[in-house]
């Protein structure tokens, strides 16, 4: 229901009598209680949540800040959280259900997930893994990636998920750098109506500096022709039926890793983000509980790929802790048609749905009415994440599928956040479109400049977090020193360092927190993070060019896209600004180095690049020529001014 006064849009009273947090106050009263007396907040909440083996002696050690370590001393395993525990009271409830693609199903209840989840851990040991080794895992949206990933916490063994849609090479880098000891994949999956392969990837990553590597594990999917190389590769499928269903849990630390996940960043090659056992599967749990106040009889259903972290924390992690049920599905949203999402939504009496705003973008364009044509009663809460969402999109979320009573909960966090940070509570948040409302008890988000100072209504600043959480980022793989200057050399407080999310963001009158998108080199397509030095740096494998900036402008359906400024070598035989041979070319090599999702839209050659004296190149003037704003930062200071006034030229002509 629409509040008038202020725009805002109030929960509906029935759900909210039901929710967990039922009013503001309650949400309060949580977030006093986390601000009086932190510590004895979050010792309450891992008591309660979690199982633990043995018992945490300290909540929070600081000293060796911001290497944080939450619930030391304490002893867990997060596959036993999610599985084991459940016995008692849900083992016959069903925990995931699956759809493929081309509408097979297949439903595994807990104890069958845990029987699975054990065989899959046993076999993991015969290849010879063990506690803190590495697991690359390249695969589909299909249960076994779930499995995998549970067996490998069942071991203690750490996993990197790389997202399916990643190249040979983007794979490639990710295996070395995490030094990885087995890769499962699989021969393929199913998309768009069509078989699609991963296997020959993993054989074109591992054709070189891969030594790490010593087998591979294929999980037959699509059933396609693949290679096999003799004492390399294995069929899943096949040793699996040998293994035993019970393998005891390894007794992991609290601070034991659970998995990296590689996250671009505003320079160089992605970041491998370091996750903790304990404190990561207390707040996938806890705000699963919060956020989509989920109970037994829901229907759950995230639409995001595992490859990101999404899909792990709640797609994965986050309802299986809870003892929810858990819906993966396997392909596109508009295969057959554009009424894929609202049929399963219909048949599986989904409760609370979360995706994306460029899907919730791309459906609405692509088929506007279509979700009339569904029974879509059953939806309680929706939810958003990954991007803004512009409010057009988000009225039309509410009012054609939550059928104007399904609050959206905008859930704005990160990789290196592990879970939700500053989100609607769906029965106690008044919502308002295209803002993230307030932080989540625990949290300490605040709006501030450099010095700490905490900005005023409809100021822009920094959004940062200035107290540690239990999901934090622990590290970035093998490089401590790139952790604190990507996330603790930017911003103070009282003379203490504070995490820098990389975005902008301001308040507005009632405090609600508005995200205004990132401030660093980063930019978000779709939903998906790309670091543009990643992307500079792949082009400059192009023979013609000399160097390049790219930057993010907006885009109606993805959000953002990328805008590539080149400068070509001087003896080269392109011309200048009518080169299409050239950005097919620069995008054949992106799709090699990164993958599909790197895609280059809009290209401008140019003379030159505005730089400062030391040599940076000024991307900020640049992302202001190519959103066609007026340039208001001080040029004076450039290497040389002109090249601006030259640039805008070119883009204006480009445009007229
Ligand atoms: O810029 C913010 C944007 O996505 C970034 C994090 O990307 P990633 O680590 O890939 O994780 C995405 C899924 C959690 C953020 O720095 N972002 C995420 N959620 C929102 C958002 N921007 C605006 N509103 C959101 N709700």
């Amino acid at each position: 229901m629409q509040h008038k006064n202020q725009n805002l849009f109030k929960p509906s009273k029935e759900f909210s009598r039901n929710a967990r947090i039922k009013n503001i106050c309650e949400y309060y009263d949580l977030w006093n209680e986390a601000e009086e007396n932190f510590e004895q907040f979050w010792k309450n909440k891992a008591l309660e949540k979690i199982t633990w083996f043995s018992p945490f002696s300290k909540v929070l050690n600081q000293d060796n800040a911001p290497f944080y370590k939450w619930f030391e001393g304490g002893t867990l395993n997060v596959s036993y959280q999610c599985l084991d525990r459940h016995m008692k009271t849900r083992r016959n409830k069903v925990a995931i259900m699956f759809e493929g693609e081309m509408g097979d199903f297949e439903v595994y209840t807990y104890r069958r997930l845990l029987h699975e989840v054990c065989k899959a851990a046993n076999l993991l040991k015969k290849f010879g893994i063990e506690k803190g080794d590495r697991v690359v895992i390249y695969m589909p949206m299909i249960p076994e990636t779930a499995i995998i990933m549970l067996a490998c916490a069942r071991i203690g063994a750490i996993h990197s998920v790389v997202f399916g849609g990643f190249s040979p090479e983007a794979l490639r880098d990710r295996i070395i750098d995490a030094k990885a000891k087995l890769v499962v994949t699989a021969d393929g999956a199913f998309r768009r109506g069509k078989p699609y392969m991963l296997k020959p990837a993993v054989d074109e990553a591992l054709e070189k500096d891969c030594e790490c590597v010593k087998k591979v594990l294929i999980v037959i999917r699509n059933k396609e022709q693949i290679d096999y190389i003799p004492g390399r590769d294995y069929i899943y499928n096949e040793l699996i039926k040998n293994e035993s269903y019970k393998c005891e849990p390894e007794i992991m630390d609290s601070e034991d890793l659970l998995f990296l996940l590689y996250t671009s960043g505003s320079t160089g090659k992605p970041k491998g983000v370091m996750h903790s056992s304990a404190g990561y599967i207390l707040w996938a749990q806890m705000t699963m509980e919060w956020v989509f106040d989920i109970k037994d009889m829901d229907n759950y259903w995230c639409s995001a790929d595992v490859g990101w972290i999404t899909g792990h924390t709640y797609s994965i992690y986050g309802p299986l802790a809870c003892g929810a049920t858990t819906l993966i599905y396997e392909g596109t949203p508009t295969y057959p048609n554009s009424g894929r999402w609202w049929r399963m939504i219909e048949e599986y009496q989904i409760s609370k749905f979360y995706t994306s705003p460029t899907a919730i973008r791309m459906l609405h364009a692509d088929s506007p009415n279509e979700p009339k044509k569904y029974d879509l009663e059953s939806l309680e809460v929706l939810g958003t994440v990954g991007e803004p969402i512009n409010p057009n999109a988000w009225k039309w979320f509410y009012e054609n599928v939550g059928n104007s009573k399904a609050p959206i909960v905008d859930t704005w966090w990160q990789t290196e956040t592990g879970g939700h940070m500053i989100t609607p509570l769906p029965g106690a948040t008044a919502l308002k479109p295209g803002s993230a409302t307030l932080p989540l008890p625990g949290i300490f988000a605040q709006i501030i400049d450099e010095e700490g100072n905490i900005k005023g209504v409809g100021e822009d600043g920094l959004l940062c977090i200035v107290k540690p959480w239990p999901s934090m980022i622990r590290g970035i793989w093998g490089d401590e020193k790139r952790y604190v200057e990507s996330y603790f050399s930017q911003a103070k407080q009282n003379g203490k360092a504070v995490y820098f999310s990389g975005d902008g963001a301001f308040y507005d009158e009632n405090g609600y927190i508005t995200i205004t998108g990132r401030t660093d080199d980063v930019v978000n397509v779709a939903g998906h993070r790309i670091g543009t030095a990643e992307i500079e740096s792949a082009i400059a494998k192009h023979s013609s060019v000399a160097e390049s900036a790219v930057v993010g402008v907006e885009d109606s359906i993805k959000g953002e896209t990328l805008f590539a400024f080149v400068v070509l070598n001087r003896d080269s035989s392109c011309d200048l600004g009518s080169s299409v041979e050239t950005l097919k070319e620069l995008n054949d090599i992106l799709r090699v180095e990164i993958g599909p999702i790197a895609k280059i839209e809009k290209i401008l050659y140019t003379p030159g690049l505005p730089k400062t004296r030391s040599g940076k190149i000024m991307r900020r003037i640049l992302r202001t020529i190519a959103r066609g704003e007026e340039i208001k930062q001080d040029i004076s200071t450039l290497e040389d001014s002109h090249i601006v006034q030259t640039i805008a030229n070119l883009v204006k002509a480009e445009i007229e």
